[in-house]
């Protein structure tokens, strides 16, 4: 089974606008862990869109299982994640007028920055992910700054209509998977997920885990957190039974 983390950020977009106290992400966080999550991610966004420093916080000391933390490479950050130590941090680029993460982080133009912080995150046992295209030379400058893991960007696959586009976007994603384990990085996966295009992300054999947000939290609305999480777990699991037999990492 590959380890699936539920991104509440999208309970604290519904409490933001109206700058209440409901609905809770943490008790969000609370119910996905019931459903069966292996862990919970939030990105906490320069401008505080939706999730919180105090969501960060009680989240991280309410929660049963790890706290992915999404954030970007900046010092304010980089220091909270340094106070708070969450299980992981992954970083993302970020930009105040995107609606979402738009694009992988490009590690091959920071390498320095990266590295530095990576050293840093580190020598506080935190784990250190970077969100990367699906693109072979991402995949080599990740491996040079020494990240421990890497989180395909899955959103150019996730737009594609036509099951050629679909292919040719699953065929990079499988490529840079198999380049990244093969020299020794963790390989996770992320972005536009759904119950139905999740299943093609699962069966890729080099995948261990999967950042979920927009489509559990959306269809939480019309069935309950509980039965949302239960389902993506199933569509995760449909993916993994056809991964090919002897080379799975799970
Ligand atoms: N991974 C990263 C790095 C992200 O920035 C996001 C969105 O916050 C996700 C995964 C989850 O994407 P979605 O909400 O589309 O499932």
């Amino acid at each position: 089974m590959i380890r699936l983390f539920v991104n509440v950020d999208h309970v604290a977009t519904i409490r933001e606008a109206r700058k209440t106290t409901e609905p809770d992400p943490l008790a969000a966080a609370l119910l996905a862990e019931a459903a069966g999550a292996h862990g919970i991610t939030v990105h906490l966004r320069e401008d505080r869109r939706h999730i919180q420093d105090h969501d960060v916080r009680r989240i991280i000391s309410g929660i049963n299982t790890p706290l992915n933390l999404e954030m970007a490479a900046v010092e304010e950050m980089v220091r909270l994640a340094l106070e708070i130590r969450p299980y992981q941090v992954s970083l993302v680029p970020e930009r105040r007028q995107e609606i979402t993460t738009e694009g992988g982080l490009d590690v091959c133009s920071q390498e320095a920055h990266l590295k530095a912080i990576c050293l840093r995150v580190r020598e506080k046992g935190i784990r250190y992910s970077l969100f990367i295209d699906p693109d072979p030379r991402q995949v080599d400058a990740a491996v040079r700054v020494e990240a421990e893991s890497m989180e395909i960007n899955t959103g150019l696959y996730s737009e594609q209509k036509e099951p050629a586009a679909i292919a040719r976007e699953l065929d990079r994603i499988r490529c840079a998977a198999r380049a990244g384990a093969e020299r020794g990085l963790r390989v996770f996966a992320g972005h536009g997920l759904t119950c139905d295009n999740v299943v093609a992300i699962a069966a890729i054999p080099e995948i261990e885990e999967l950042n979920i947000g927009h489509h559990v939290i959306s269809r939480s609305v019309f069935v309950g957190l509980d039965r949302s999480v239960r389902e993506m777990m199933e569509s995760i699991d449909k993916g993994v039974r056809k991964r090919p037999a002897g080379i799975s990492k799970n």
